[in-house]
């Protein structure tokens, strides 16, 4: 068992890592809720069943797994997300010639924008948000361009059982038009005429895990329906701070050729944009969910 205090509260959940014996990899926790660093693994080596079990392993302990100088050509990226499910078509974003399932991620001088510089979990306005994204940085800045992470698990954990109570069965709406329109024109990507939209339950139960997280983001969630509007917006507005709490995150240093590689349906994440007009650069291949529910 862990204990935190959130609120004046003492929490506490069940850490399963802590005892789970690994034989293939290495597994350094960043925090006791979120995150871990892998080490003594090759990603541009083809991997035993046994290395892909552990680390999918470690992905469900730790919602965000990292890695360090994992210098994988684009295919080889790609057949590590082939590991773990067939992947996911960005319905907005750049990618890599002759390669959709290399998405682009890409901001230097000439940005007007970054990705995810809000609060989010990988496309969620598709009927079928992806169930993880795995994201290689080759070129950063030398301070600055960290990404964010948050258990949505242990901030639904955090909650009373009023509120557990009474978000059980309400279903909110997530928008891609706001995020998505206009979005790539750095990238001279026109816009299409229209976006992905979705109804997904406001508390989702993890496929593999059994476990309860959040599922509303600042980027997506526009609006919880069943609920006069005031209502839903005061209750989303509160939901929403209580997911960024930092008492659930955790923060990754990049550096040229790490990993990233994250569980959408337990977790949300954050880009910080503080390096202009540094460049920072790198692929993400993103592996298929399942319905939310
Ligand atoms: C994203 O996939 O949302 C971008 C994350 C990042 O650039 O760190």
């Amino acid at each position: 068992m862990t204990a935190y205090r959130s609120g004046g509260r003492q929490v506490t959940r069940r850490v399963e890592a802590a005892s789970t014996p690994y034989r293939t990899i290495t597994v350094e926790k960043l925090t006791p809720i979120i995150g871990a660093e892998i080490g003594g693994i090759d990603l541009a080596r083809p991997l035993s069943s046994e290395q892909r079990d552990e680390i999918a392993h470690a992905l469900l302990e730790n919602l965000v797994i990292f890695f360090r100088d994992q210098d994988l050509t684009p295919e080889q990226h790609i057949a590590f997300g082939r590991l773990f499910g067939d992947l996911h078509l960005h319905p907005a974003a750049p990618h890599v010639e002759g390669l959709p399932e290399l998405m682009i991620i890409r901001a230097d001088r000439n940005s007007k924008r970054a990705n995810g510089e809000d609060w989010h979990s990988d496309v969620s306005c598709d009927a079928e948000p992806p169930m993880g994204s795995i994201l290689r940085i080759a070129e950063c800045p030398a301070e600055g361009g960290d990404t964010l992470f948050a258990s949505m698990s242990a901030a639904y954990d955090a909650l009373s059982d009023r509120m557990k109570a009474y978000l059980d069965g309400l279903v909110a709406v997530h928008d891609g038009e706001n995020v998505y329109r206009g979005a790539y024109e750095d990238f001279g990507i026109g816009d299409k005429e229209s976006y992905p939209r979705a109804e997904h339950p406001v508390v989702r139960t993890h496929p593999v895990t059994g476990r309860k997280a959040l599922y509303v983001n600042r980027i997506f969630t526009t609006r919880i329906l069943g609920l006069p509007r005031e209502e839903g917006d005061a209750l989303l507005a509160f939901l929403l701070a209580h997911c960024e709490s930092p008492l659930w995150q955790c923060r990754f240093r990049w550096r040229p050729h790490s990993m990233a590689f994250w569980d959408n349906r337990a977790a949300q994440h954050r880009a910080m944009w503080d390096y202009w007009p540094e460049t920072r650069a790198g692929f993400r291949v993103t592996v298929k969910g399942e319905r939310p529910v």
